[in-house]
């Protein structure tokens, strides 16, 4: 039994290594870009150096391991390191299932850095461990809405991730997210009342943000309102629940 929907103010490896193998249903994660990343206001990301990338594959080999058998895994990614992700995705055996490109009204580099060209989008990469049937199929291409990036200089819409863990996630599931910077796959799991998160965010800083958005957002919320509970583990056997959310017209 692992404990859920808990963020741990932790290294992911480390915190990972006490987790049993196959106990949470989805993973969903937006981990360091290895692009040195700064915004305007002076903010960065740990584990962020194009210099050191040995992180990449012990982190992968242990969400491989604490990912239930047929089930997936969503994973933004920095595009210009994508041979350094990929091989960590794959030494740690994940099968490379899908490509999303998610694109936005604005461009996120800065003014000085436009010459070559405007980026528009964000990806992500679907992996799997086994062989998992979606409860949604999505298209690959889907819009973006601007957080603002308050809580973090890499924050990730609440929508956009509640959509994609209710596409891959069987209800009452755990979502791991090991690099939960501000706790938005936290809250979107919060948000839904039937998925439940589980985490770890190396920075003090960012890991106390991640904490009083939860806590916010919670003392907002009837506790009992709150259902995230058992899982089975099983896709096959949600599927009962799954028609009365509507997913399965039959
Ligand atoms: C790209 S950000 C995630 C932002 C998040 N998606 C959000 O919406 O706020 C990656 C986060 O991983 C954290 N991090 C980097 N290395 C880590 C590690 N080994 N264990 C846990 N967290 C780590 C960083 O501090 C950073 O906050």
């Amino acid at each position: 039994m692992i404990n859920r929907n808990m963020i741990y103010n932790n290294d992911c490896i480390i915190g990972m290594a006490n987790l049993p193998d196959n106990s949470v249903q989805m993973i969903l994660t937006d981990p360091p870009y290895l692009v040195n990343y700064k915004d305007r206001a002076g903010r960065s990301v740990a584990n962020d150096m194009a210099s050191n990338s040995n992180w990449l594959t012990p982190a992968f080999s242990e969400m491989y391991r604490v990912l239930d058998n047929n089930s997936y895994a969503v994973v933004f990614y920095g595009w210009n390191e994508v041979d350094k992700f990929m091989n960590a995705w794959r030494k740690a055996g994940f099968r490379i299932i899908g490509h999303f490109i998610f694109y936005k009204k604005y461009a996120s580099n800065g003014r000085k850095d436009k010459k070559h060209m405007e980026y528009r989008h964000e990806c992500a990469y679907l992996l799997a461990k086994g062989y998992p049937q979606p409860f949604e199929v999505l298209p690959s291409v889907m819009g973006w809405n601007y957080t603002g990036n308050k809580y973090h200089p890499t924050q990730k819409p609440i929508d956009l991730l509640l959509k994609l863990i209710n596409a891959f996630c069987p209800i009452g599931g755990v979502v791991l997210d090991p690099f939960m910077g501000s706790a938005s796959t936290a809250m979107a799991c919060i948000k839904s009342n039937i998925f439940n998160y589980l985490g770890y965010e190396l920075d003090n800083n960012y890991f106390s943000i991640a904490m009083n958005r939860i806590n916010a957002k919670m003392a907002n919320k009837n506790q009992n309102n709150y259902l995230p509970q058992s899982t089975n583990n099983s896709h096959f056997q949600n599927r009962q629940q799954l028609n009365q959310r509507g997913h399965y017209a039959n």
